[in-house]
């Protein structure tokens, strides 16, 4: 997994403190839990850090502003430790004499922090990154520099790190393993930043580091080294950029970039908790299998696009682990008078963990004596904090309203979360579980395979931009991925369209049809695979235009479709997670072509906190 989070430094003549609010700003984006920075000043590093948005940090400053022209500063989004503020950056080490942010994971960090606290260091936060600034001011030898190459070699895993210290208030040290960093080059001053928006500004000159590397700045120079110490040198990249397409990475949007990052979404939502083929939750999920072994039912509650990966986790949940599922949206849960008992096992689902209905979906569920399991993409939200249990996804702020790779992220924890019941209540044999435990770290490339290759759905994007009302269909799991295409397109694109399980049509829908209309139809399930060609046949009997949606090698659909699309074969289970990826690029592209502001449509909002 590797967290997000924002680092900004600045060594220079100006005041550092307003350059890096400035800079924090334009990374809030890539976390906005808690937010820090450290200014040094007259002998001394002055820190001014908390939990909550930048705004709440910049209230501090407001208030009692921090004078000094060095200084570095971070935004965070948590992973070890809980948004507060005593585990916000920037990280100090006892004699307040070296300051540190930090974006990644230190993975040996309990072994250091163990061997420093029977040094007798003691430590004020519960972070991977505090140990790094115990152990730089454990190793000193008085040049920050080959300090920091010493540290460097006892630390494991991923870092990108800013470095001040009071002994030699002339230097920041820049280092990175793993995690991006940049060095920007001004006139008389220079800057640190995990991505060029931070700094874009002061200055389109940048150096990038590679893994392995650190830049020693001071106000006039900047120098490269790898970490044991050969210089490198670089030629200087001049970023041509605005700020807003730094921001995305380069892409247009958000959602295109967050389309885009769901490979990785994927994978370190997977990662370290399935290992050679076993899916190990137990520490998180605390229930021992004696208690699991008391639910008889579950009950799924969410909102929007976390209610669809909750109707994916009814079939993931009844077909690995056979126990009934019902699936609510949370506004009409707690109002439906749900029959719950000690017994019921509530698994609620929310990407910023603060949806207002799912929250007291949850409370309610909790007060009526069921245990609640929480999936979110939020450390330190609500739902991680109210719920019994906690099941993280791991895809990274999520910033487009549209959501992407949280709910592709959330369908990785669904079949997580179905594997570990299973295994340990025994409901499948092991090689059935085996198939779905190898099939699953293949998604993550198979999903950019499918990115790699969609100039077919963009043209029928433009197509259907020109219509204002459309269909989707699907049969079995691939019910639920309409939906949720169904949704995207309408959020995005504002034409209505509506999603039907394609067996239902013929009841009343079916009247609809008409020439020319476009039915996008998904056809991903073998089991229904021969009734589902005849639902395609039978609205293109009425006139629709079809674009369908199928598995590579299946020849039979392209046959009685207009338009043809596939995805990779996986397992049937699996596939909402490939065919899902079409359905949002075509939403996405539809909308650009209908000029609509795609990371804000109207009349929604990222996050519901009313009711
Ligand atoms: C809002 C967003 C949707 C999201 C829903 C649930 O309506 O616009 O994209 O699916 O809330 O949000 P949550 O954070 O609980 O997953």
């Amino acid at each position: 997994m590797k967290p997000m989070c924002g680092i900004v430094g600045y060594i220079g003549q100006k005041q550092a403190q307003n350059i890096l609010l400035e800079g924090l700003r334009k990374l809030e984006y890539r976390g906005y839990d808690s937010a820090g920075i450290a200014v040094y000043n007259d002998g001394k590093l002055n820190v001014k850090k908390t939990k909550g948005p930048l705004s709440a940090l910049q209230q501090l400053t407001d208030k009692d502003p921090l004078s000094g022209e060095m200084g570095i500063g971070h935004t965070r989004w948590a992973t070890h430790g809980k948004p507060s503020d005593e585990n916000s950056h920037p990280h100090m080490d006892e004699k307040q004499q070296f300051s540190i942010v930090h974006n990644g994971i230190i993975e040996n960090y309990l072994d250091i922090k163990e061997e420093l606290q029977e040094k007798g260091y003691t430590f004020a936060s519960e972070t991977d990154t505090e140990v790094i600034a115990h152990l730089l001011s454990e190793l000193y030898d008085g040049d920050l520099v080959s300090t920091v190459q010493k540290a460097v070699k006892r630390m494991e895993g991923a870092y990108a790190l800013a470095i001040a210290n009071v002994m030699e208030p002339d230097k920041l040290v820049a280092v990175r393993l793993a995690s991006p960093l940049i060095v920007g080059v001004g006139d008389g001053e220079n800057f640190i930043a995990s991505d060029i928006p931070a700094i874009l500004e002061h200055t389109r000159d940048v150096y990038v580091l590679n893994d392995g590397e650190m830049a020693v700045l001071t106000q006039d120079r900047v120098e490269l080294f790898t970490t044991d110490g050969t210089p490198v040198n670089r030629d200087m990249l001049h970023v041509t950029w605005d700020a807003a397409t730094a921001e995305k990475d380069g892409y247009e949007h958000f959602m295109l970039k967050e389309i885009h990052e769901q490979p990785k979404a994927i994978r370190d939502t997977l990662a370290a908790r399935l290992k050679e083929g076993v899916v190990d939750l137990s520490r998180e999920i605390s229930l021992t299998p004696e208690e699991l072994k008391r639910f008889d039912k579950v009950h799924i509650v969410a909102c929007g696009t976390a209610y669809h990966a909750g109707l994916i986790g009814k079939s993931v949940i009844e077909s690995l682990v056979r126990i009934p599922v019902e699936v609510d949206i949370a506004s009409e849960y707690r109002y439906r008078n749900p029959i719950l008992t000690p017994s019921t096992l509530v698994i609620v689902i929310s990407q910023s963990g603060e949806t207002a209905d799912t929250l007291a979906a949850l409370r309610e569920a909790k007060q009526a004596g069921a245990r609640v399991l929480g999936i979110t993409n939020v450390v330190g939200s609500s739902v991680a904090r109210e719920a019994d249990e906690v099941l993280m996804t791991w895809a990274g702020p999520e910033i487009a309203v549209a959501s992407t790779k949280a709910y592709t992220s959330q369908l990785i924890a669904i079949y997580l979360l179905g594997l570990y019941l299973a295994r340990v209540l025994g409901t499948q044999p092991e090689e059935q579980l085996l198939e779905v435990t190898e099939a699953l770290p293949r998604l993550s490339e198979q999903v950019k395979s499918i990115l790699e290759d969609h100039g077919s759905i963009r043209k029928f994007a433009e197509k259907i931009a020109q219509h204002e009302n459309l269909f989707f269909i699907g049969r079995g799991l691939d019910y639920p991925v309409v939906l949720e295409g169904s949704l995207k397109l309408k959020e995005i694109s504002y034409i209505h369209s509506e999603a039907y399980a394609a067996g239902e049509l013929k009841h009343g829908t079916l009247a609809l049809i008409e020439e020319g209309i476009p039915v996008i139809a998904l056809a991903t399930q073998q089991a229904v695979h021969d009734k589902m060609v005849s639902n395609i046949i039978e609205v293109k009997a009425r006139g629709a235009h079809v674009l369908g949606l199928g598995l590579e090698g299946r020849t039979d659909l392209d046959r009685s479709v207009d338009e043809h699309i596939t995805i990779p074969e996986t397992l049937s289970l699996l596939t909402p997670v490939l065919s899902v990826i079409p359905l949002q690029l075509l939403a996405y592209y539809t909308s650009t072509a209908r000029g609509i502001n795609v990371d804000k449509p109207r009349n929604l909002a990222k996050s519901v906190t009313v009711e």
